[in-house]
């Protein structure tokens, strides 16, 4: 990336490093100097290797990955493959990205379910009331809780663990969007025991586009039928009937792997711990600044590497060109009446020095204006 451009975006698109960048060139090209079916068998080898590597990276089984083509697909693959008819209810909070929200309340209406929101207060109440209204909120008829590890929109952490926990209790199954996580924390889902967990290797893990994951608990493998009926399955587990989604971009899916030997060497505590501190940072510089709102708690137990506030009656969009165009720095605007305003998601390539560059700047245009 250019040295004088610094992007805080990384809960929407990170950029490769140099060892996925090759990985995907290398492949692409093999593949494209040679298209024929036995010259392709090892790409298939390396989507294996790619799905062998994420199951260790989550402390899981490669039998219980599939490969998706990002998020938006595997949660897809979860509401539209789940058995649910009239008399069910599938439990949501209120802030989910559209895969997870809007998607179950269209197939709600298609296949006769209901589904309950839970309203999710601004600033973030502490774990306390993500559990004590989950336990209010299950029926009987709740057959799913669907939920965000972490928020896209403010970076609200969720207790996933104890979400999970409560739910199986309850005999509900559990899908826990994890696009704004796995990447960013050590996501380890034998402890966190979910149902379905789903992810994108664009976003945090810093691979390839379109190519994401859908983890699907072995236990509950028989509640799920594929929506997608196609060839090329994969070749274990689950990914023999949820990942036949037809020819796919096996560099890509390569990549991927490449992508999560990149994170376990640099050590994923340290991306982690990294990434946390950029964003506190970037809190602390924000609360000195007259006339900025945050909408993202500050407690490192309610949130980690999101940072969403509003700048005083500043135009969002304007602003957030302004600091592109003027200050080479990237990042997200929030439009709309709900927790409108500028969010900035720092990773591991970013600097601290980026950091103060867009506190500077912020605090330059709410004393001048845009
Ligand atoms: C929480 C969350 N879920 C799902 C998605 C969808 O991810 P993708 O566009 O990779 O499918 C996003 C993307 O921003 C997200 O933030």
């Amino acid at each position: 990336m250019p040295p004088e451009l610094a992007v805080m975006n990384a809960a929407n698109l990170c950029p490769s490093p140099a060892p996925v960048l090759e990985a995907v060139y290398r492949n692409t090209k093999d593949m494209d100097y040679d298209p024929s079916f036995e010259n392709r068998e090892k790409m298939q080898e390396g989507k294996e290797a790619t799905r062998r590597l994420l199951a260790q990276f989550l402390r899981v089984t490669a039998e219980e990955i599939v490969l998706t083509r990002n998020t938006s697909e595997a949660n897809n693959l979860v509401s539209s493959g789940l058995d649910l008819k009239t008399g069910d209810e599938v439990l949501i909070f209120s802030d989910n990205h559209p895969s997870n929200g809007e998607a179950w309340k269209q197939k709600a209406k298609r296949f006769g379910y209901t589904v309950s929101v839970i309203e999710q207060p601004n600033p973030h109440p502490g774990a306390a009331f993500f559990i004590e209204a989950v336990a209010k909120a299950i029926t009987p008829r709740t057959r799913v809780l669907a939920f965000s590890h972490q928020t896209s929109t403010v970076g609200d952490l969720l207790p996933a663990t104890e979400l999970c926990r409560l739910a199986q209790e309850r005999g509900v199954l559990t899908m826990v969007d994890g696009a704004s996580a796995l990447g960013l924390f050590d996501v380890d889902l034998h402890a966190m025991r979910p149902d379905f967990y789903t992810g994108s290797a664009h976003k945090w893990p810093c691979g390839p586009k379109e190519v994401g994951l859908l983890y699907v608990n072995a236990r509950v493998q028989h509640t799920i039928q594929p929506s997608v009926i196609s060839a090329y399955p994969g070749a274990i587990g689950i990914s023999r009937t949820l990942e036949a989604l037809g020819q796919r971009d096996e560099p890509a899916i390569i990549g991927f792997g490449e992508a999560l030997k990149f994170q376990e060497q640099i050590g994923r505590r340290a991306i982690e711990m990294r990434s946390r501190e950029l964003a506190q940072a970037l809190i602390a510089g924000f609360r000195k600044i007259d006339g900025v709102h945050l909408w993202t708690h500050p407690d490192p137990a309610r949130s980690a590497s999101v940072v969403t506030f509003r700048p005083g009656t500043l135009d969002v969009r304007k602003l957030a060109a302004a600091l592109y165009r003027n200050d080479r720095i990237g990042c997200a605007t929030r439009t709309g009446t709900d927790r409108p305003g500028i969010r900035f998601s720092p990773h591991l390539y970013n600097t601290m020095a980026e950091v103060d560059r867009a506190v500077s700047a912020i605090g330059k245009y709410m004393r001048q204006g845009v």
